[in-house]
This record gives C-alpha cells, sequence and structure tokens, in this order.
C-alpha cells in the first residue's frame, strides 16, 4: 500500500523533511498534504514543495481521509497531543525527537498506538545515517575489540531568544533535548542503558539547560561522555576508542559522510558514503517498509529503544534538577 504523508507544523525541519523526500520512492511514498497554523504559511509551503493540499489548522489535517501517515514536526511539549490525536484518527506517525518529554508522556503514546493497532516511530534520522550503519556494523562484528571509551559532542550558538523553542520553558526548550539527545542516543546505540549517571549543567534565564554534560558509567570502567551546548559552536565529532583502533566520526557526526579509523599500530584508513541531501528519506522508506509488514514497528529504532532513551533523558534531568512547568 502507497503512503500517503502529511505533516504537522511547518518549521525548519518541516523544510527539510519535504527538500529530502523526493529521494523517497515515489511509488511507495507521497507527500499529499501539510497543515500549520497559518493558512497563508501552509499554502506557501505546499506551493513550494508541490504538494496538493494544505490546512491552516492542525485539525483540518487530523481529518483527512486521504493522509495514512503524519509527520509531527512541532516543538516538544506538543508531540504527544497531535501523535495521540493522529493516533486516534487512526493515522501512523513519524514523530519529531524527543518523541516524547519524558517516559511517561511516552508510555502514554505507546498504548494509544497499540489500542489503535497502527504504527509510531520516533524521527531519530541519525540511526540511518549510512556511517553510523556501517561504524556499527564494525563495532558489533568485533574486529576493532571493545569499546574502551567513548565520547560525543553537539554544540552551536544559538540566538537567545526566550519565546523561541530552544529557550522557552512551555516549549520543553534547552540543550539537552533539543541536541543533547544525540550524543545520548549514540551511547545507548553503541553501549546500552549505563549504570550510573553524572552530569553538570547551565541554565539560562529563562530555566531550561544551555549547556550539559553527561559521564555514563559502563561495566568495565567504560565511559562515554556526552556533552551538548547552545553557547558555542563545538567540534560536533564522536570519537571512540577501542582495544584495537580508534574511530572518529567527522563533523557533524550525527549527519556524518566521513569517519576515520586509526589502529593500534598506526596505520589509518578514511572511508566516506554517499548521503543524498541531508538522509531523511531513509526513514521515510523504513516508514514505508514497516507500515507494510506484519509486525508493524520498527526493527531500526523500536519503541522499546525511544522508551529506553528518554528514560537516559529523564535520569539526566532529575540530576540536573530541569523540570519543566507543565510538569510540575
Ligand atoms: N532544526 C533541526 O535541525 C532539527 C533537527 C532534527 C529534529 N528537530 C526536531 O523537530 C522539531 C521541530 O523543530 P524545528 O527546528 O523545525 O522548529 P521550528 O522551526 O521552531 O518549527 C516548529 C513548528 O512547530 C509549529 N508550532 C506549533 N506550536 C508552536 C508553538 N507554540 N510555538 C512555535 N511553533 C509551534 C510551527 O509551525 P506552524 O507555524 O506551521 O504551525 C513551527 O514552525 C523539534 O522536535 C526538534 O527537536 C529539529
Amino acid at each position: 500500500m502507497k503512503l500517503r504523508w502529511g505533516i504537522i507544523g511547518l518549521g525548519k525541519i518541516a523544510g527539510h523533511f519535504a527538500r529530502d523526500f523526493i529521494h523517497a520512492s515515489s511509488d511507495q511514498n507521497e507527500l499529499v498534504a501539510v497543515a500549520s497554523r497559518s493558512l497563508d504559511k501552509a499554502r506557501a509551503f505546499a506551493q513550494n514543495h508541490h504538494i496538493t493540499e494544505y490546512y491552516g489548522t492542525y485539525e483540518d489535517l487530523l481529518g483527512d481521509p486521504n493522509v495514512d501517515i503524519l509527520y509531527i514536526a512541532t516543538p516538544h511539549n506538543s508531540h504527544k497531543k497531535y501523535t495521540i490525536e493522529a493516533l486516534n484518527a487512526g493515522k501512523h506517525v513519524l514523530c519529531e525527537k524527543p518523541m516524547a518529554v519524558n517516559k511517561a508522556e511516552l508510555k502514554e503514546m505507546i498504548d494509544v498506538t497499540r489500542k489503535n493497532k497502527v504504527f509510531l516511530m520516533e524521527a531519530l534520522w541519525t540511526r540511518w545515517n549510512p556511517v553510523m550503519l556501517e561504524v556499527l556494523q564494525l563495532i558489533r562484528s568485533g574486529k576493532l575489540g571493545s569499546i574502551i571509551k567513548a565520547e560525543a559532542d553537539f554544540g552551536f550558538k544559538a540566538h537567545f531568544d526566550p519565546e523561541s523553542r530552544l529557550f522557552n520553558p512551555q516549549l520543553a526548550g534547552g540543550a539537552l533535548l533539543d541536541i543533547g539527545i544525540y550524543p545520548l542516543f549514540l551511547s545507548y546505540l553503541l553501549l546500552g542503558e549505563p549504570n550510573s549517571i553524572s552530569t553538570k549543567a547551565e541554565f539560562s534565564t529563562t530555566g531550561v539547560d544551555v549547556e550539559t554534560s553527561v559521564e555514563l558509567n559502563y561495566a568495565h570502567n567504560v565511559k562515554f561522555q556526552a556533552t551538548c551546548t547552545l553557547l558555542a559552536e563545538t567540534d560536533t565529532v564522536a570519537r571512540i576508542t577501542c582495544e584495537k583502533a580508534k574511530i572518529v566520526i567527522k563533523a557533524r557526526w550525527h549527519e556524518a559522510e566521513s569517519y576515520q579509523i586509526t589502529y593500534a599500530d598506526g596505520k589509518i584508513e578514511e572511508h566516506s558514503v554517499e548521503l543524498q541531501n541531508r538522509g531523511y528519506y531513509q526513514e521515510v522508506k523504513h516508514c514505508y517498509e514497516r507500515v507494510n509488514s506484519a509486525n508493524a514497528e520498527s526493527d531500526m529504532w523500536s519503541l522499546r529503544n525511544s522508551l529506553a532513551l528518554v528514560g537516559i533523558l529523564d535520569q539526566v534531568r532529575a540530576k540536573i534538577g530541569l523540570v519543566y512547568p507543565f510538569e510540575k
């Protein structure tokens, strides 16, 4: 069955997604409708991306019977609301990261997806990045030995606007949920759930974190250092030190096109992959495959994986004391 897609929330990432969509097979996926809170914005977006249907309210898109799956690209605080409304309307959902602000929200969303027997997945596009796939395969093959330590950072200098998605606590802003999720995702992908964590954070005057570092501790003294900041452009590189070699995933590692392996004897190997645009089309293709399979859950980034990751984010937030106003 061909999937007819709709987008809710026409901001920055929705634009990237729509541009990338052309690389997902047109026999399998079609972007048919978009919704914004503003009809003019929806019309302009639809014209820009050659999309037939556009709406000035999200509710109109949720009620469109000609849409099978929704990509939800709104601020973090609203993911649960629109996902649940879409699932209850019988639609499948690909929801931007973090899919939920906390584990309790995500459990509710999963209950609704199971009740309605529809597909739900978190849009953690780095999971499909070809460099990530190669590095993961290499590490899991055991050829480089076990991981001894690893680190990844993600930082950029954000313009301070207290009302913006990044700084507004009502929208579940802050560095951790917006970009810290990526290094924590990498630690989870490589090493699983940590035994313990230690944290350090700095806060904005609005009450959200602007910089957070997390040390994740695993068995055999293995450590993963995850850092994120809205205060500075950082290298945004991932380094994984294994017993027999060191891997560096080059900037920006979460959307990498190349990586380097340095072996213990000093030999260096450079690897690169081909990526069209940003690579969001990979998750679109994956949704098509999973929706049309007998077990309509992702086997690449499952709901169990999303639960574990939001559980780690919850632990970090508890340690740094980041509670959003709507959680109090
Ligand atoms: N930016 C990135 O590179 C990136 C990368 C990966 C994932 N993401 C994720 O994608 C989601 C959206 O991020 P974004 O960067 O696209 O944000 P954005 O540019 O601020 O766009 C978010 C859109 O959400 C809608 N919205 C609904 N209620 C809103 C409210 N109260 N305040 C502001 N906007 C509201 C707006 O669309 P309408 O005006 O059309 O209704 C807005 O344009 C987040 O979950 C983020 O973590 C972003």
